[in-house]
């Protein structure tokens, strides 16, 4: 049994207890919004966003270990957990100062060229003062041997699909291995577990019809054999772009979920809520005497129109967000009806963004599948038949991935899912109604607005974990570059620590308008595995068949 007694580390040099069974982040949130870090580039203050592991927002130092995700460590007693990226604190950064130094970007693209002589001295300062925290000062431990699994049936995610898949694949007498990359409590009995593991697929099945996939945990690598493979990895919160969408405070509503106290408060006082689907609903549920105002991109949901007045919360549908106030947290926003109007402030400490849902696709990207772009969301899903099989053969997806967001209905696609991959006749006319979509692609006329309305003064961050501005998007689309592959490839977009989650489906939508072409026109990023961070010894330590750089 765990020890319930709460747990002293050294946090900044200081003694700090820590309730027990809570990660970092939760522990820190009783004591108000914790800052960990500033930006790479500018040094601009950062909080965390996300709450499940995802941005890059809440990196800390752990026993000399860089970049350890605090809303994910469950600190052991006695562990030295220190701040990176900032001096002398985040809250106090003296290299904040680059921030205002270089109030319109820093073109580092073109600039600290001259004189030619002292280029390798702008490279060093450069390198010292951006980035992310200082090499790892541990000794490693040794490298696990690799191992290889071979099983009959291996379901990636372990949420409400993946759980009811696996489950019913295993009921039906075949091995079934469950993978995630978080802790699982109870997982279905008699089920393969491997948690905390981060996957790849390895080059598409050969003429054995198997799947590969890389799998790593920690420092040990795997193999993971089977002929049939389900797709359940879930999804999560959306960015939204607007100006001062980097400032501590704004997270979406899982980071603000992950931000609760132990008496269930939020870590804000009024929060502006951005959503107006069923997402946002659960939101005003949850926070409700804690909202200021519901404003959407896109239309707002009868029944949070209703719910919100009788709450007495004012509503605000087809609204842009045109500035986020505040420097070391959220102070107020504005905000404008989408078609010209007058400004509304509003004073909050928070925004929580709630408007959309996304699915985690790299993988599906990874393993060739066929995708489509759905503008009711904005964002890639796979193409499926009525089994829920997607054009890989033998691969299956449920869940949100599938379009079922709701616990309850992304549960009945896993079973339906399972069946199909058990070749038995899936009881598809069962399922509830899919429900991804919150509007018919009123997010591109939300970004069309964004553009037309933009004055050019101060940053619009595109991409948090790598600073990059919308500007310089902009700047590399009046330069000749088109498409998202070779975007990212000028500005860096995407390839921070979130891979592209918060950026890249907002900037395929930013770029439609610059190209004046489908988001579907300006592609996606070639997907090169892995997605997260990961030790590269441990990658190193499997089979030469193992190379995750070998696309398909
Ligand atoms: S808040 Fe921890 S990774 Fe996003």
């Amino acid at each position: 049994m765990a020890d319930p007694r709460p747990r002293t580390v050294e946090f900044r040099g200081r003694p700090l207890a820590l309730p027990a069974g809570a990660t970092l982040l939760a522990g820190l949130a009783e004591r108000g919004l914790p800052q960990f870090q500033r930006s790479v580039r500018y040094h601009r203050p950062r909080a965390p966003f996300c709450g499940v592991g995802h941005c890059s927002q809440c990196l800390v130092r752990v026993n000399g270990v860089p970049n350890v995700r605090a809303c994910r460590y469950e600190p052991a007693p006695g562990d030295r957990i220190t701040t990176e990226n900032a001096w002398p604190s985040p809250r106090w950064d003296l290299l904040g100062a680059l921030d205002l130094v270089f109030g319109r970007g820093l073109d580092s693209l073109h600039g600290f060229r001259r004189p030619v002589w002292a280029m390798p001295l702008y490279h060093r300062v450069i390198r010292r003062l951006a980035g992310y925290g200082a090499p790892p000062t541990a000794d490693p431990a040794p490298i696990a041997p690799p191992r290889e699994i071979r099983t009959d049936a291996i379901v990636v995610g372990a949420g409400p699909a993946g759980r009811a898949a696996a489950a019913r694949i295993r009921a039906a007498g075949r091995a079934t291995l469950l993978v995630d990359r978080s802790p699982v409590t109870a997982p279905p009995a008699d089920v393969g577990l491997l948690a905390g593991v981060t996957a790849a697929f390895l080059p598409p099945p050969g003429r054995d019809g198997e799947f590969r996939l890389a799998a790593t945990r920690g420092r040990e690598g795997m193999i993971l054999r089977a002929p049939r493979v389900l797709l359940a990895p879930g999804g999560y919160d959306a960015n939204l772009l607007f100006p001062g969408n980097d400032r501590p405070g704004v997270m979406t509503a899982e980071g603000a979920m992950a931000l609760l106290d132990r008496r269930g408060n939020p870590p804000f006082r009024r929060a502006l809520l951005v959503g107006g689907g069923a997402r946002a609903m659960e939101m005003v549920d949850r926070f409700g005497a804690h909202v200021e105002a519901v404003v959407a991109p896109t239309q707002v949901h009868g029944t949070i129109a209703e719910r919100a007045a009788e709450l007495d919360i004012p509503v605000f549908p087809r609204t842009l967000l045109t500035a986020a106030h505040g420097r070391s947290r959220v102070r107020s926003a504005l905000l404008r009806r989408r078609g010209g109007g007058e400004t509304t402030r509003l004073s909050v400490d928070a925004i929580v963004l709630a408007h959309r849902r996304l699915p985690h696709v790299p993988l599906f990207f990874q393993v060739g599948a066929r995708m489509e772009w759905r503008g009711s969301t904005g964002a890639y899903y796979p193409v499926l038949d009525d089994a829920l099989a997607t054009s890989v053969p033998g691969l299956f997806t449920a869940g949100e991935s599938a379009g079922f967001v709701a616990p309850a209905s992304a549960e009945a696609s896993g079973i339906a899912a399972a069946e199909a991959l058990l070749d038995r006749p899936a009881r598809l006319a069962d399922l509830p109604p899919r429900t991804a979509g919150e509007g018919p692609h009123e997010l591109e006329g939300y970004y069309r607005e964004l553009l037309a309305g933009r004055t050019g003064r101060g940053k619009l961050v595109a991409c948090a974990c790598e600073d990059v501005l919308l500007g310089e998007i902009d700047a590399a689309h009046r330069a000749g570059y088109r498409g998202i592959e070779v975007i990212k490839r000028y500005t860096s977009l995407g390839t921070g620590l979130c891979q592209g989650r918060y950026c890249v489906p907002d900037a395929l939508l930013l770029l439609a308008q610059l190209e004046s072409r489908p988001p579907s026109e300006v592609g996606f990023l070639t997907q090169r595995p892995p997605v997260l961070p990961t030790p590269l010894d441990a990658w190193a330590s499997l089979p030469d068949e193992a190379d995750p750089e070998a696309g398909p």
